[in-house]
């Protein structure tokens, strides 16, 4: 039988693939990076070259910033056809002091793989096109049709894939888009995602006086924008955790008591949860649970702030300037354009006399709820078992995929939602890590994936 035939040769292969992706992430692929440019580009091509390896028609598009990468295998006549999303860029590596290895010199420690874009997400993504060589390779074609669609300005956010999806509707058709770019349950519990957060992230610009000013001279005469900054920040959130512009919980979709009932059922700690993190308590939005908040409840978070001096010993200045990033993760309900202008109302309420203040919008998601009652959906957890050897659970998560949203606006067609990653993978921080175990489990499981979509009715 084919699947046995695709396991076989997945047992066989695995030393390679391995190896195969420590070249791919020793590509130091940054897309915010100017610097790095033709590492994106090399990343891209890396790609294109593996999957026309395996015998998919693959190009690079370019765009106006960093190509996207597509491939399609169309040879399963009458079978349904899945859309593989991925990223091969990744996050800066900065700061570099604490990482133990570098981050683009992919290293094993413990049965992780320590490097950029370990989990996030060449690792998870690599997985799908080991998948469809495995099945290419040893069965000498794919049980459903294949489209891979993977771009290099995830992380940055970009414009650009939105417009290719948009105007590239027929090509990219397809009956289920799969992206493995989240994490498991816990290790050994293997999970499902079908809610992600959306994204509404800000810059703040406050100005003062027209120059900078001696605090003593000048001080209790002009606004401060540093201390208004200050009074703006402190206004966005209440002690008791709620946001408190006007408005913003109106159209939030409340948890639904079955999802609280399986939050509760899941075998999570907030002790052991507090204590990984060595944090002096947990906090969040009053009467709901740490589960609820991380994964459920909008949230509002300061990134940084500047202004003034912050050298060594004191400098007695009245800044004329000050600026801050802040965003806030959206849950279904939510619309990015309306916390737009809501933050814009509220500032302009709150903004103390003295200053201005420049409100800069730089990102904006919705979140994304995936129906888990469908053929898609069920054979995904048919394949998740195989692969991982545990049924999944199904989780909601905090972070944000874009590309979700997207692909049910333009396409029609829920996403499942595999993540093969751990909590603890340190994505966007020092140290990020991949299980190699979770490696090849993933990859079985994408493999398993394609036949469980090929024997499912898309009813
Ligand atoms: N892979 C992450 C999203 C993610 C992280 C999902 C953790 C679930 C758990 C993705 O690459 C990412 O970093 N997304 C950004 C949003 C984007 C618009 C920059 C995020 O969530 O901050
Ligand atoms: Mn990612
Ligand atoms: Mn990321």
């Amino acid at each position: 039988m084919s699947l046995a035939k695709v396991d076989a040769y997945l047992e066989s292969h695995g030393a390679r693939f391995e190896n195969q992706l420590k070249d791919l992430i020793r590509i130091p692929s940054v897309s915010a990076q100017p610097d790095h440019d033709p590492d994106t580009r090399m990343a891209a091509e890396f790609v294109r070259d593996d999957l026309a390896a395996m015998g998919l028609k693959a190009e690079i598009i370019p765009t106006k910033r960093h190509p996207i990468v597509y491939a399609e295998w169309l040879g399963a006549k009458g079978k349904p056809t899945v859309l593989v999303y991925g990223h091969y860029d990744v996050q800066p590596a900065e700061p570099l002091e604490p990482w133990l290895s570098p981050p683009f010199e992919p290293t094993v420690r413990n049965g992780n793989l320590y490097a950029r874009g370990a989990t996030d997400d060449k690792g998870q993504m690599f997985t799908h096109l080991k998948a469809a060589e495995a099945w290419l390779q040893a069965t000498g074609g794919l049980p459903v049709n294949v489209k891979f669609l993977i771009e290099g300005e995830e992380e940055i956010g970009g414009a650009n894939l939105e417009t290719f999806v948009a105007e590239n509707r027929e090509r990219l058709r397809c009956d289920y888009a799969v992206i493995s770019d989240t994490s498991q349950f816990a290790p050994g519990q293997p999970a499902i995602t079908y809610g992600l957060k959306g994204l509404a992230y800000f810059e703040l610009g406050v100005q003062g006086a027209n120059r900078d000013l001696h605090s003593g001279t000048f001080g209790g005469a002009v606004q401060n924008p540093l201390n208004a900054l200050a009074t703006i920040l402190a206004s966005l959130k209440g002690p008791d955790g709620k946001i408190q512009v006007a408005g913003f919980y109106d159209s939030v979709k409340p948890l639904e008591d079955w999802e609280r009932a399986e939050f509760a059922r899941l075998p999570f700690s907030e002790e052991d949860f507090q204590s990984d993190l060595a944090a002096p308590a947990l906090f969040g939005e009053e009467g709901y649970t740490t589960l609820e908040r991380k994964w459920a409840r909008p949230t509002c978070d300061v990134h940084g702030f500047w202004g003034g001096y912050a050298g060594p010993g004191p400098k007695t200045v009245l800044p004329c300037k000050a600026g801050a990033k802040l965003s806030f993760r959206l849950v279904p309900g939510q619309d990015p354009g309306t916390v737009d202008e809501l933050l814009r109302a509220h500032i302009a309420k709150v903004t103390p006399p003295g200053v201005t203040v420049e409100v800069t919008s730089l990102q904006g998601a919705p979140a994304v709820l995936v129906n888990v009652d469908t053929p898609g959906f069920r054979a995904a957890v048919r394949a998740v078992e195989s692969g991982f050897g545990k049924k999944p659970v199904f989780i909601r998560e905090g972070g944000s995929i874009p590309v979700v949203g997207l692909l049910k606006n333009e396409l029609g067609v829920d996403t499942l939602l595999l993540g093969w990653g751990q909590n603890d993978d340190n994505l966007h921080g020092p140290n990020e890590k991949f299980s190699l175990a979770d490696f090849h489990r993933g990859i079985k499981a994408g493999a398993h994936l394609l036949h469980e979509l090929s024997v499912e009715k898309t009813d």
